[in-house]
């Protein structure tokens, strides 16, 4: 027997990996900033979205439910344990976007990639978030945004990526505060 519930089952696999975050820490982008993300994914409605850090799937879901199916989502993750939960998740959700997992390196995955992104999400290492966006600023569209996490506790570690996004002329930049923490997000000009 199933149970009805008003949640769709995206919600419901978020709330999980939210209620697992809690008993034990998961550095998912948790629902705070994560409503800044589904708000900048619904203003954007991206076609082509690239996420470099998937964990297990959560920011995925989280976007992936606020597009259609028409749209596509490219998320990087270098160990593969993670990789395969963030699968099993991704299809527990249902979500309308298509989602491509690619386990690997971002610093190797992303120059191999095709295509022009309308979206961009970095939440991987902190210090190479500048090669992050440098390899596929060739791959962002005129207009494309880029929103990268933690850009207030690790904003020392994210220095010259910020220092680009917000004086490069390349961008147009704003941080938002969120807590402790922070998002920047970016509109390639
Ligand atoms: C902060 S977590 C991502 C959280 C996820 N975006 C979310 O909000 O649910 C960072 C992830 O990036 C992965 N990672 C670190 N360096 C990477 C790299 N060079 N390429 C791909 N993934 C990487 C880590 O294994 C980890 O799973």
């Amino acid at each position: 027997m199933s149970v009805q519930t008003s949640m769709s089952n995206a919600d419901e696999v978020l709330r999980l990996i939210e209620q697992a975050s809690e008993k034990n820490f998961l550095p998912i982008i948790g629902p705070h900033k994560g409503k800044i993300l589904a708000e900048e994914i619904r203003k954007a409605k991206p076609q082509y979205v690239l996420e470099v850090g998937t964990l297990i799937g959560y920011s995925a879901i989280l976007m992936g439910k606020e597009l259609d199916d028409e749209a596509e989502i490219v998320t990087i993750e270098i160990h593969g344990d993670e990789a395969e939960l963030a699968g099993k998740n991704i299809v527990r959700a249902n979500i309308p976007a298509k989602v491509k997992i690619i386990r690997g390196d971002a610093l190797q995955v992303i120059p191999t990639l095709m295509g022009q992104f309308d979206f961009d999400f970095i939440d991987a290492e902190k210090n190479e978030y500048f090669q992050y966006l440098k390899l596929a600023e060739v791959k962002l569209r005129k207009g494309a945004v880029v929103f990268a996490d933690n850009a207030g506790i690790f904003a020392d570690q994210m220095k010259d990526y910020l220092d680009y996004v917000r004086h490069s002329g390349k961008y147009q930049s704003r941080y938002i505060q969120v807590g402790e923490d922070g998002v920047e997000i970016s509109v390639r000009l």
